[in-house]
């Protein structure tokens, strides 16, 4: 249980457009007088950021096992759930997070880590603070790399391989098939107003409105 406030996760591959969703969302929801809190992982805290630096640039030329990096990712989560979700869910805060434990049991199961000890680090570290809703932005990567081409925006997307992107979308779906209840998949390659639209009448249809 969260208390009196609302935690909700975005998830989703690259590029497809979690930043412009969760500033509609903060504007919307502030605007129906939530006190909204946004947030992201790995990060969120000044020792979670530390971590989320360690995590993603470590000292040149070394690399963290996947085992590492699933437990860095949990080490941060820990610290940003302590002194930043939970502390706001009680006082009765909206808790956007771009990305949460989704992305772990994602990412660092195509990584090879596996999904049962994913699952027992997330109970561990996790416990009783599940998000509300997870909204899953979901599109396929060939349509999100035409459309990064057409605003000619070359970034990290476009060197990653095309089957790496398909590995995370599949990962999320299953996630999001798994618990209906929790999760929601949005489609992404709509205008960022028919997305803000979609994911508000989700929160409208699946949480009480105050
Ligand atoms: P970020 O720049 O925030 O990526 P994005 O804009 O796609 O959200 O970098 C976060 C990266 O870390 C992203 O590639 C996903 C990855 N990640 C994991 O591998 N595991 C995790 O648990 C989380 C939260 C993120």
């Amino acid at each position: 249980m969260n208390g009196p406030g609302r935690f909700i996760t975005l998830e989703g591959g690259e590029g497809t457009g979690k930043s412009t969703l969760i500033a509609g969302l903060q504007d919307a929801l502030a605007a129906r007088g939530h006190e909204v809190v946004v947030t992201r992982e790995p990060g969120g805290t000044p020792l979670a950021e530390a971590v989320r630096n360690l995590a993603l640039h470590p000292p040149e030329g070394e690399t963290w096992s996947p085992l590492a990096h699933a437990l860095l990712m949990n080490t941060s989560r820990e610290d940003h759930l302590r002194n930043l979700i939970r502390p706001a869910l009680a006082r009765g805060a909206w808790v956007i997070c771009d990305r949460f434990a989704d992305s772990t049991r994602a990412y660092q199961s195509i990584d090879g880590v596996s999904l049962a000890q994913l699952m027992s680090i997330e109970a561990m570290v996790v416990g009783d603070t599940r998000p509300d809703l997870t909204l899953i932005l979901d599109a396929a990567p060939d349509a999100l790399a035409e459309r990064r081409r057409q605003r000619n925006v070359s970034d990290v997307f476009e060197q990653k391989e095309a089957a790496f992107h398909e590995r995370v979308r599949a990962a999320f779906l299953e996630i999001a098939e798994n618990e209906p209840h929790r999760c929601a998949v949005i489609d992404a390659l709509g205008s960022p107003e028919t997305v803000l639209g979609a994911a508000l009448a989700t929160i409208d249809d699946r949480m009480e409105a105050s």
